[in-house]
């Protein structure tokens, strides 16, 4: 695939770069309220990532790489030893601002590659290198999520109930998504798609922005609490469930949203077919199996109620693990920038890498 840095602008833009500033739509507003925040350095960008007002593992991926961006130039008059250590230091505070999306990883070393190879040059020159290599990573990110959706596409029968868990959308990406992308591929090539939308308790990525992305471009969409899931396929309504991942192993094993697992367990329960949508940075060689990968605990307020609202005894213990790991012998197929990988396995996802 031939990968190019100028793309259509997306129709919804999760993330808008100005030239100084990067601009995150605030994902916890929505759908209520449709508003930007803006970033000015890289603290202020681990903290959007840290609070999801940015999420999804390709758009924190891209945020994080204009994190570095931002930084380089608002340090682009210092001394180069000062410039260096205020980027060291901006490396080391986006990576600790979420552990398991390996985008964020990926993007970030392709950015320390970048000022690398610019080390001999003066800090200014060395900035808008990075801010170039940024723009790089954004616009291949949509370029890939379209191919990604093409090579899906053909995976989708003409009038399909398609399923799926969290948000893989847009707003989790540059733009078109990776799960929503192949919907959104198959709807463009005349494809009839309606779409069930698991809620995704208990951050409600599915309720929130699933819906609100397929609202905004009628996209047929019936919104079901996660535990709706197994009854909708007994009755035969779903015919193919498509989710994203924020990590996948060496084996094949696909870390995404909490409960998905389950949404899988089902899925081959019904004979009904799994399809996993990512890029290829999102899979992780370096992680043997999906037992390996880092799982994500987050406040226990997220469970404990919502928007203010209480609904669990003050005192009692809580369990909140953002994401879950499906093993990928319920992986029917995993959908990339380079095609469709049916019953992944380790040598088949080496392959991706050598082709
Ligand atoms: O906690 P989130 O909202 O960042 O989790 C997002 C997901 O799990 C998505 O399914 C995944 O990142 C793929 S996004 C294309």
């Amino acid at each position: 695939m031939n990968v190019s840095s100028e793309s259509r602008s997306p129709a919804v833009q999760t993330l808008r770069w100005t030239g100084d500033r990067l601009e995150l739509i605030d994902q916890r507003a929505l759908p209520s309220r449709f508003q930007y925040l803006n970033c000015s350095n890289a603290a202020e960008v681990a903290k959007a990532v840290r609070d999801m007002v940015v999420r999804g593992a390709p758009a924190i991926g891209c945020a994080a790489a204009f994190g570095i961006a931002l930084e380089a130039l608002n340090c682009a008059a210092l001394p180069r030893s000062e410039f260096d250590s205020r980027l060291a230091e901006a490396f080391e505070v986006l990576a600790g601002s979420r552990p398991t999306a390996v985008n964020l990883f990926w993007a970030l070393s392709r950015m320390k590659r970048m000022s690398a190879a610019v080390a001999a040059r003066s800090t200014a020159e060395a900035a808008q290198a990075l801010v170039g290599e940024a723009q790089r990573i954004y616009g291949e990110d949509i370029e890939i999520n379209r191919a990604i959706g093409h090579a899906g596409a053909a995976l989708v029968p003409d009038g399909a109930c398609i399923m799926t868990h969290c948000n893989a959308g847009a707003l989790a990406t540059a733009g078109h998504g990776t799960a929503l992308g192949v919907i959104r591929s198959a709807r463009d090539e005349g494809k009839q798609v309606t779409v069930i939308a698991n809620e995704t308790r208990p951050f409600l990525q599915g309720a929130r922005l699933t819906a609100w992305e397929l609202v905004q471009e009628r996209i047929p969409v019936t919104l079901i609490t996660d535990s709706m899931a197994g009854h909708m396929m007994q009755r035969g309504m779903v015919d193919l469930v498509i989710v994203g991942a924020d990590r996948i192993a060496a084996n094949g094993d696909v870390a995404n949203k909490i409960g998905t697992y389950p949404v899988a367990v089902l899925a081959a329960r019904h004979r009904i077919p799994f399809y996993v949508a990512a890029p290829l940075s999102t899979i992780d060689l370096a992680v043997p199996e999906g037992s390996a990968i880092p799982i994500e605990e987050r406040g226990a307020d997220e469970v404990t109620g919502y928007g203010g609202i209480r609904w669990a005894p003050v005192g009692v213990e809580v369990a909140n693990p953002a994401f879950d790991v499906t093993p990928a012998e319920l992986v029917t197929a995993i959908i990339t920038e380079r095609g469709v990988t049916p019953a992944p396995d380790s040598a088949k996802m080496r392959a991706l890498f050598e082709s």
